[in-house]
Order: structure tokens, then C-alpha cells, then sequence
């Protein structure tokens, strides 16, 4: 009998021992201030991007989570931004000896191990308490460029510091304080920033519903910006935007261009016309884009409008894209289209909270191998070659199939 106890104890502890290992591993949830954010420190298993939005509601509280997953009103172009790509069918190449695709690309004098960057997002310490910091050690453990927003919950430096050298951009909501446009500016530049990403589709935030029905505010501050233009801690989305320009033209862009010796990269364009434009003002890379869905409903979804703004820039400047990119094939489409990297918001936040920065690392890992898979069934060798792909518009009827 004691014998029998005496099993059954060390079994007992063994199975505690290997529980609170395994939770110390992969991490829970801790206090930041009132708030508990997501420290968990794993890479994921990764069977389905679209997986990860419902797992990370599981351990990103309520009110934040909708703030991340969120769109403006009725989501109409939250929803299009992905179903769009559906339009359009890769037609399958044979027999071409494609083997093992290189997936290495380069933007703005940047070689990148894919064309796929992490898009600049507000306040990564609502999913993890690393915030950006783990989010650009991830984003640099996968060989990409970092887009870092003015609105991190991360000091600059420590995101820097975190990235150990791999490219990061700074992206900047003009604010009205010029001297402090000035000195965000010069301070990326100095702390080795290689782009200024100035956004330009965000002149007020767009009508967020869930964040209204949850009185959503951020429960912790914006801390490249706070002290200096706003306080951010326990205010909402539209007290943040309040404190940035509202009225933006083509002079801003030169403005910017005049601040700094980086490239200058705006972000936001949606139409050809814009493109043109923003080019004129001196624009070094155009940033096709309609934040996610979260600002205009009722917008084109960002892949609708790529193509036709790819053919007026015309190779003048690289073409970033983003919104509701979540496969290869996505990003296999977009480059198709005139894309030369795509850029990845929300299912990287979602990585950061259901991981930390190996989770980051797991999402672009994932992407990467997804892109590698569709072009090897594609039968394109490298990114050359998938922007050289005619896409097939999807006709549904027997009749117009086809080539
Ligand atoms: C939670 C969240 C915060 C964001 N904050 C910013 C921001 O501060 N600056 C910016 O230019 N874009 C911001 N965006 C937009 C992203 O840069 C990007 O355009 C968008 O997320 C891409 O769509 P996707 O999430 O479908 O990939 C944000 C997006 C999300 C989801």
C-alpha cells in the first residue's frame, strides 16, 4: 500500500513538474499595470492562417482584441479585402523543372529572405508584453523588414535594439506638432531606421464600431508619442488621431522628403491617380493600401485597385501591398498583379500574442513555406518570374473556360 502511495506521488510530481515547465514555456498572461497582456514564448503550429484570429481571442482581452480584429462600420471592406483575391485564378504551369523556389527579394536597396514584411501596427503590448520589441526580434529571426508605427507601445530604441541590426522602417501619422515630426524623423534616422513610411490615409480614424460599443481605450501608453504630443494611456482611438494632421497634401509629402535623407514611402494609396501624385511629390515607394479595412467602408478592396495602380506607377518606384493578405497564393497574386512585397497587419499581432517572438517568427515562417508551395505548383523559380505570370480572371460559367 505505502509502496502504491509512494508510485503515485512521484507520478504526481513528475506530471507538476512537466505541467509548470510546459506553462513556463509557452507562458500565460501578465499584469501591465491594470492590464493583462499575453506572455506566452513559443513558436505555433500553423495548419491555417485564418486559425489564428480565434485562437488569439481566446488570450487577448476582449475589448483590445476587437480593437486589433476590428474594421470601420459595416466591415464590408474588412471582409472584400480577402474574398477579393478569388477573383483571380493562378492557371498551373507543368513541367517547367521548378524545384525548391527562392523566395529572396529586395525593396528600396533591402535583400529580404521573402516578399513579405510586417505592416506598421498601433500598440503590440495589447497582445503581448514584449510589444514591438518581440515583434521586430521575431520579424528579424525570419530575415524581413520591420514597419514600426509612431503609435508603438515600444520605445523606438528598444525596437530597435530587439531587430540587432535587421531593416526596420518608421512609420509616422503626421502630427500637428511640427518640431515633433521633426525630431521622431531625425531620431529613426539616427537610430538606423531605413525608411520613413508617412501614412496618409488616416486624416480621422474610420467609424469603428466595436471600439464605440466597448468604449475601448488604450490601457497603456503610446510611448514615442505620448509625452510629448498626447496622452495616450486611458484615451481612445479618436483622441489619438485627434492630436495627428488632419488636412494632408502633396506639400506634406515634400515636407517629409525635406526632413530626411531616407526614402519616403506613402502609404494609404488607393487610387491611380494618388499614385501619380504622390510620386510627383517625391515619393520613393508607393503603399497600396486601405489600413486593413479600418478606415473607409465601402472602399475597393486593396487587391481590386492594385493592378490598375501598378500599371500607372509603371515601375517608377516599388509597390508595397497590403490588407487582407493571409496565404501564398495571396501574395503570389499580389506580386502578379504588380506587387513587390506585401506587407501582413493582423495575423502577426496574433502571433506575437499566441507565441511572442518565436510566434511572429512562426507566422512569416509559415507564409514563406505557403509561397514556396504555390510556386512550386505555379511553376515559378523566383519572384522574376511570378511578376512575368498573367493571372486568369475567374469565370464561373462552363462556356468562357478556358485560356
Ligand atoms: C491593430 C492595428 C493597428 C494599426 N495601426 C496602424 C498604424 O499605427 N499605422 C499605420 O499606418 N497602419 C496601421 N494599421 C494598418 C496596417 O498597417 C495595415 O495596413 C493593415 O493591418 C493590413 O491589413 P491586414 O491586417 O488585413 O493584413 C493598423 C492595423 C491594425 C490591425
Amino acid at each position: 500500500m505505502k509502496k502504491t502511495i509512494f508510485i503515485l506521488c512521484v507520478v504526481l510530481s513528475i506530471l507538476l513538474i512537466m505541467w509548470m515547465v510546459g506553462r513556463l514555456r509557452r507562458g500565460g498572461n501578465a499584469k501591465v499595470g491594470e492590464y493583462m497582456a499575453s506572455n506566452r514564448d513559443t513558436e505555433i503550429v500553423i495548419y491555417d492562417i485564418d486559425d489564428l484570429e480565434a485562437m488569439a481571442a481566446e488570450i487577448i482581452p476582449h475589448g483590445a482584441f476587437d480593437y486589433i480584429r476590428g474594421g470601420a462600420e459595416t466591415e464590408n471592406t474588412l471582409r472584400r479585402n480577402v474574398e477579393s483575391f478569388d477573383a483571380v485564378d493562378i492557371y498551373p504551369r507543368v513541367l517547367t523543372g521548378v524545384e525548391q523556389p527562392d523566395t529572396t527579394t529586395s525593396v528600396l536597396g533591402t535583400v529580404i529572405a521573402m516578399p513579405i514584411i510586417a505592416a506598421p501596427a498601433a500598440a503590440h503590448g495589447l497582445a503581448h508584453t514584449s510589444a514591438e520589441a518581440g515583434t521586430a526580434r521575431g520579424v528579424a529571426a525570419a530575415n524581413t523588414i520591420m514597419s514600426v508605427s509612431n503609435y508603438a507601445s515600444s520605445t523606438l530604441e528598444d525596437i530597435a535594439k530587439a531587430g540587432a541590426g535587421a531593416p526596420q522602417w518608421f512609420q509616422l501619422y503626421l502630427s500637428k506638432d511640427d518640431d515633433f515630426n521633426r525630431q521622431i524623423v531625425k531620431k529613426a534616422e539616427k537610430l538606423g531606421y531605413k525608411a520613413i513610411i508617412l501614412t496618409v490615409d488616416a486624416p480621422v480614424g474610420g467609424n469603428r464600431v466595436a471600439d464605440s460599443r466597448n468604449n475601448f481605450k488604450f490601457p497603456l501608453s503610446l510611448p514615442n508619442v505620448s509625452k510629448k504630443t498626447i496622452k495616450t494611456k486611458g484615451h481612445g482611438v479618436g483622441a489619438v488621431f485627434a492630436a495627428s494632421q488632419n488636412k494632408l497634401t502633396p506639400y506634406d509629402v515634400m515636407r517629409v522628403k525635406a526632413m530626411t535623407d531616407l526614402p519616403v514611402i506613402v502609404k494609404g494609396v488607393q487610387h491611380p491617380d494618388d499614385a501619380d501624385v504622390a510620386i510627383w511629390a517625391g515619393a520613393d515607394a508607393i503603399w497600396v493600401s486601405n489600413h486593413g479595412g479600418r478606415q473607409l467602408d465601402g472602399a475597393p478592396a486593396s487587391f481590386e485597385v492594385l493592378k490598375q495602380i501598378a500599371e500607372r506607377v509603371d515601375n517608377r518606384v516599388p509597390i508595397i501591398f497590403d490588407s487582407g493578405v493571409r496565404r501564398g497564393q495571396h501574395i503570389f497574386k499580389a506580386i502578379a498583379s504588380g506587387a513587390d512585397v506585401v506587407a501582413i497587419g493582423r495575423p502577426i499581432i496574433y502571433g506575437l500574442a499566441l507565441g511572442g517572438w518565436r510566434g511572429v517568427e512562426s507566422v512569416l515562417d509559415y507564409l514563406q513555406m505557403d509561397l514556396q508551395r504555390v510556386m512550386t505548383l505555379a511553376g515559378t523559380q523566383n519572384i522574376a518570374e511570378i511578376k512575368d505570370v498573367s493571372l486568369r480572371p475567374r469565370c464561373d460559367c462552363v462556356q468562357c473556360g478556358g485560356i
